[in-house]
């Protein structure tokens, strides 16, 4: 199946034509914006052994911003999380912790000094989301927490991949500002967990809510880390 492109996936009347797990179907619909994010020069940046540490900075303050933006839209559908499912573990805090350590290395060259209430008070105000997180609608809440949890969860997929690079760039900085990519690993199993819940919904999921859930919260990582082609009409 050719997912369509975006501009007409904004549809919400969208209807699956196929059979076969819905995880299946919502990763070829997004897998547009999955491509977007990946090949965004600040995360590939990541990957890249030349990264240096004001760019690893740069990379956590846009992750802060974009987890920030995606777990304040998932905390307002708390209410519409499957009992079987664990719940949501916030990653912000690990970045804001990370990105403290990464700005205190920064400055004095070395992890032992504790960053002063000035410099954490204005490192934590560059971090916060820039404008209000997008508004979801709730034709099916279910179905739209798991669509955001979905592409929150399954972020750490790719972390995995990153950790690795960062481990191999530099392999001090597990023992520094890690506290994400090792939050990321421990949190895998809950990517599993969402997609059986998608799959085996008993009452079925109304699948544009699952889309529009999955979209939006692309969207709140595009919208810091690709602001040139980020498209907010379907929010
Ligand atoms: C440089 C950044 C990234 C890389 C290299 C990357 C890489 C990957 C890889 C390799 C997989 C497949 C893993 C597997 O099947 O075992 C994957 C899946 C996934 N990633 Fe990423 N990822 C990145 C960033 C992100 C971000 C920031 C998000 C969320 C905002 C995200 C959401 C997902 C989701 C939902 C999946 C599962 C669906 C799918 O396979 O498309 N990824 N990613």
């Amino acid at each position: 199946m050719n997912p369509a492109p975006f501009s007409q996936r904004a549809n919400p009347q969208i209807i699956r034509h196929t059979e076969g797990p819905l995880t299946d179907w919502l990763r070829e619909y997004t897998r547009p914006l999955h491509r977007a994010l990946d090949t965004s020069p600040m995360l590939h940046n990541l990957l890249r052994p030349e990264l240096s540490i004001a760019d690893y900075a740069t990379t956590l303050r846009a992750l802060h911003q974009a987890h920030t933006r995606a777990e304040t839209c998932l905390q307002t559908l708390a209410h519409a999380r499957p009992p079987a499912l664990p719940p949501y573990v916030a990653r912000s805090p690990a970045l804001a912790r990370d990105l403290l350590a990464v700005e205190t290395l920064r400055a004095n060259g070395t992890h032992t000094a504790p960053p002063s209430v000035h410099v954490s008070g204005t490192i934590l105000a560059a971090a916060s989301p820039a404008t209000d997180p997008p508004r979801v609608t709730h034709t099916d809440p279910h179905a739209t927490y798991l669509g955001l949890r979905y592409v929150l969860e399954g972020a750490s997929l790719g972390s995995r991949v990153i950790a690795q690079q960062l481990k191999k760039r530099w392999p001090e900085i597990e023992q520094h500002a890690f506290a994400y990519w090792g939050l990321q690993s421990e949190l895998m199993q809950h990517w599993l967990g969402v997609c059986e819940q998608i799959n085996s919904h008993p009452a079925g999921l109304h699948e544009s809510s699952l889309l529009q859930g999955a979209e939006t919260a692309y969207h709140c990582f595009l919208s810091v880390f690709r602001p040139e082609t980020h498209d907010t009409t379907h929010l």
